[in-house]
């Protein structure tokens, strides 16, 4: 067999949230890591579930009805300008497949998510990493960087706004400073809701061609679980990119729950208003902790450096888990092994986390 692989796909690996596994294995650890929504969904999406589970022997349609509701939210012409996959990250495959060839180059702006990088290694296409500037109390975001390291062979820059783990914003006028390039611009907004979509970069797809809005269900909305994301763009680059769609791609309850959980205002509203209240509250409990950097998030997680209080990131990590919480390491970066970031729980295990940090970082 080993000589029918393509090249580019040995030696890797299936992706594999450890984290996850882990709290599914034990429920009773406190789940501070994915940046899931702590609650459940609205009552409206429940019966949206049960709904159309009853007819779950029938095979969905291409969405219409949603695609429209997201195209109407989003004030662009109709769903034709709305393309819809199994998650965001689905979407970021199709977008890659669309784009890129073996050794063609994807822009990433780091630190960022992580499937960017994973849906480009198996396409054998190269990443560049385009680090952002960090002062020592923020992240910068660095377009010119961004622009520079354009060549021949790039195909798909991808910026998140806010940026996974920073959660800060990039400035409007960087977007279309990058846009004007004309290379296929992908703009992840998986946290956009909690800002409201007036932070939104979708009108720039009226203008630009080249960008390509991408949401989720899976935050603000909290429907991780159901697995449901979409695209926002001009209608010819949608219509093309819908072709490396596999049929029947997105199932009828999670596309119907959405809408639902689309139509349900109220249960957005509540949900925005509780991850932003909870923010705020770990942000003031924690700023004067001596020597740790709490980075100010618009997102439902919140990235940290306790290098200043002589700790490690991942010593962190692993005295949380001790208490029953999961908190989610991250990488040395930036000469610092202090950070680690945690994601928004319910007002109990914000509670417990804010204690938890205290008592880690006096020790
Ligand atoms: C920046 C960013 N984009 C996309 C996603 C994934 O979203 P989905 O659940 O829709 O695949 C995440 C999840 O953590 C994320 O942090």
């Amino acid at each position: 067999m080993e000589d029918y692989f393509v090249p580019w796909i040995k030696g890797q690996k299936m992706y594999v949230s450890s984290h996850l596994e882990l709290a599914w294995q034990d429920r009773s650890l406190h789940r501070m890591m994915s940046n899931e929504n702590p609650n459940s969904p609205s009552e409206k999406v429940l019966e949206a579930i049960y709904q159309y589970g009853k007819m779950a022997n029938r095979y969905p349609d291409r969405g219409v009805a949603v695609r429209k509701k997201l195209a109407e939210i989003n004030g662009l012409e109709g769903p034709d300008n709305v393309l819809i996959g199994n998650g965001s990250c689905e979407v970021f495959d199709m977008i890659w497949r669309s784009f890129l060839r073996h050794e063609d180059e994807v822009i990433q702006h780091t630190p960022c998510f992580g499937i960017y990088k994973l849906r480009c290694n198996v396409l054998g296409g190269k990443l560049v990493s385009v680090p952002m500037t960090y002062t020592g109390s923020e992240f910068l975001f660095d377009p010119d960087g961004v622009i520079k390291a354009i060549t021949p062979k790039t195909k798909i820059i991808v910026i998140a706004n806010p940026n996974n783990p920073t959660g800060n914003f990039m400035d409007e006028a960087d977007f279309i400073r990058i846009a004007e390039t004309g290379v296929p611009f992908v703009i992840d907004e998986a946290y956009v809701e909690f800002s409201g979509l007036k932070k939104s970069m979708v009108k720039l797809t009226k203008k630009y061609k080249n960008v390509m809005i991408t949401r989720t269900l899976s935050k603000a909305y909290g429907l991780a679980g159901l697995r449901f994301g979409y695209m926002l763009g001009d209608k010819e680059v949608v219509a093309q990119i819908a072709a490396t769609l596999l049929p029947w791609n997105v199932g009828t309850i999670p596309m119907l729950a959405a809408l639902a959980a689309l139509e349900d205002t109220e249960g957005l509203k509540e949900r925005v208003e509780f991850n932003n209240s909870q923010i705020e509250y770990i942000e003031r409990e924690l700023k004067d902790v001596p020597g740790l950097t709490v980075f100010h998030s618009h997102g439902n997680y919140i990235l940290f450096d306790a290098k200043g209080a002589g700790k490690k990131g991942m010593d962190m990590v692993n005295y949380a888990r001790e208490k029953g919480v999961i908190f989610r390491p991250q990488a040395d970066m930036y000469g610092s092994d202090g950070f680690f970031r945690l994601t928004i729980g319910t007002k109990e295990e914000n509670r417990m986390a804010v204690e938890i940090i205290k008592e880690f970082c006096s020790k």
